[in-house]
């Protein structure tokens, strides 16, 4: 079977059917430039042409940089427009597709889903945190292969600073550290996770993570393993195609 994965990210907007049994992309994806400001009507804009790039006229699922609830109300929006909270994301986005059906996730929710189901946490039972290192840092808790939605623990409160912005890749570039640097940074972020929550994995994913031999190997303080993510990019629209699959 066949659905349609869109990832809305800080950057781009990426999309493409996915082969469900596979978990890979059937089609090489196409991306938009994320607009700015970020705002519903321009993002949805920019799904559509994503979404009308392939001609698809089936079910589709979408990732979203915020808390999601009942696979449509957007409530936080750290890194977009402001005024996505509150909106009813699935019906906008559907009828911008003319009634196609839409199911919307978090989008570290979606690549953890993709990173359980056929990547690196593929059969791990247990507690299983993934992480997606970005313009934010996103979370997705996993307890015996289930997912607990929504952990958004990238804000964390970690020496009175927002966790993402002390140790998501965007803080490298910002302050522009060294892979050392940021490592430490992690290392401290990784390590109050563990404090919390005591995983015996973490899933390191976003785009850093086709880099992960330079930093990954600096980060040795944990009791958990620690494992690049295996879908890297793709992961958002996979976990996304899969989820709106369940919807059915
Ligand atoms: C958002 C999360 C998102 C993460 C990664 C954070 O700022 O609050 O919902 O998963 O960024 O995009």
């Amino acid at each position: 079977m066949q659905i349609f994965g869109v990832d809305i990210g800080g950057s781009g907007i990426k999309g493409a059917p996915v082969d469900l049994e596979k978990g890979v992309l059937v089609e090489k994806r196409f991306k938009v430039l994320t607009p700015h400001p970020a705002t519903p009507t321009l993002v949805a804009d920019g799904v559509k042409e994503v979404v009308g790039h392939f001609g698809w006229t089936g079910p589709i699922g979408v990732t979203f940089p915020g808390v999601v609830t009942d696979g449509s109300t957007i409530r936080t929006a750290a890194n977009v427009d402001k005024s996505w909270i509150d909106k009813d994301a699935r019906s906008l986005f559907s009828d911008r597709l003319g009634g196609l059906p839409v199911i919307v996730l978090n989008d570290a929710d979606a690549a953890g889903v993709a990173e359980m189901q056929f990547g690196a946490g593929r059969g791990r039972q247990g507690t299983v945190m993934v992480l997606t290192l970005g313009t934010g840092i996103g979370s997705a808790l996993f307890v015996n292969g289930v997912l607990v939605p929504n952990t958004e623990l990238g804000h964390l409160e970690l020496n009175g600073h927002d966790a993402e912005k002390y140790a998501a890749t965007s803080a490298k570039e910002d302050h522009g550290l060294t892979w050392r640097e940021w490592a430490d940074r992690l290392q401290t972020y990784l390590t109050h996770v563990e404090m919390l929550f005591s995983p015996e994995l973490f899933v390191i994913g976003g785009g850093i993570s086709r880099e992960s031999e330079k930093f990954l190997p600096l980060i040795t303080n944990l009791k958990a393993e620690v494992v690049p993510a295996q879908l890297r990019n793709n992961a958002g629209i996979v976990g996304a195609a899969m989820r709106a699959a369940m919807q059915g």
